[in-house]
């Protein structure tokens, strides 16, 4: 039966939403400061990963904001600090989302969100996007006290599901991802929603590429 593993930060869940919480803070620095935050938040847990070093994601979350406060010379109060830090629980779904799940619940596809996120935080965030009631479960990496793409992260996705290998398929919007799960011998599929976001040279390549979510019906149903 197929098992599909939904990245939760850029696949099911907008990073770019904090744009307009930003915008009342920093003004016209706010994309900027977003794509930034993004990209340091990212950078963190591969760095932290290689140095076997864990700090959950809240904590490379948090880290990365001060960073980009520096380096986009805008120092925030705790209060806005605070504020931002809360918005990141409550990021918006993308909008093909909610038509692709339909469908995929529908057609009875075991679905799991699998994320680097702490697990409490998750919850909140797929609750407050009204995803969780699609899923069957969800699969942090917390327990494993390191990140995606470490291939122990893919095999702590495969156990927890319990569905052979050859049937989870992740679904993500985040090339090194794809690239990770890929190297483990799971399928993948990537979600190009941006034509202008292209994918890595490397030898690990999608098992197919879409534009949109809503999508994954065509693949799956
Ligand atoms: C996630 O694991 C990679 O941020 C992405 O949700």
């Amino acid at each position: 039966m197929t098992t599909l593993a939904f990245d939760v930060y850029g696949t099911l869940i907008d990073t770019a939403g904090v744009t307009t919480t930003l915008s009342a803070i920093v003004g016209d620095k706010a994309t900027a400061f977003s794509n930034l935050w993004r990209q340091k938040q990212l950078e963190y847990t591969w760095r932290y990963g290689l140095m076997n070093h864990y700090q959950d994601f809240n904590v490379c979350t948090r880290q990365a904001l001060e960073f980009c406060e520096e380096q986009l010379d805008c120092a925030l109060s705790e209060t806005d600090r605070k504020r931002l830090m809360e918005r990141y629980l409550t990021l918006p779904a993308f909008d093909d989302v909610m038509d692709g799940l339909e469908s995929l619940k529908n057609a009875g596809i075991k679905m799991y969100a699998f994320s680097n996120g702490r697990p409490a935080d998750l919850a909140t965030l797929l609750d407050h996007a009204e995803i969780t009631p699609f899923l069957t479960g969800t699969v942090s990496v917390d327990p494993k006290k390191t990140f995606k793409p470490n291939p122990v992260i893919y095999q702590h996705f495969v156990d927890s599901c319990g569905a052979p290998r050859d049937e989870c398929w992740l679904v993500s919007s985040n090339g090194f991802d794809v690239c990770g799960a890929i190297a483990t011998d799971m399928k993948a599929i990537w979600i190009q929603r941006n034509q202008s976001v292209k994918f890595d040279h490397w030898s690990q390549k999608p098992t197919k590429t879409i534009d949109s979510f809503s999508k994954l019906k065509n693949i799956f149903i």
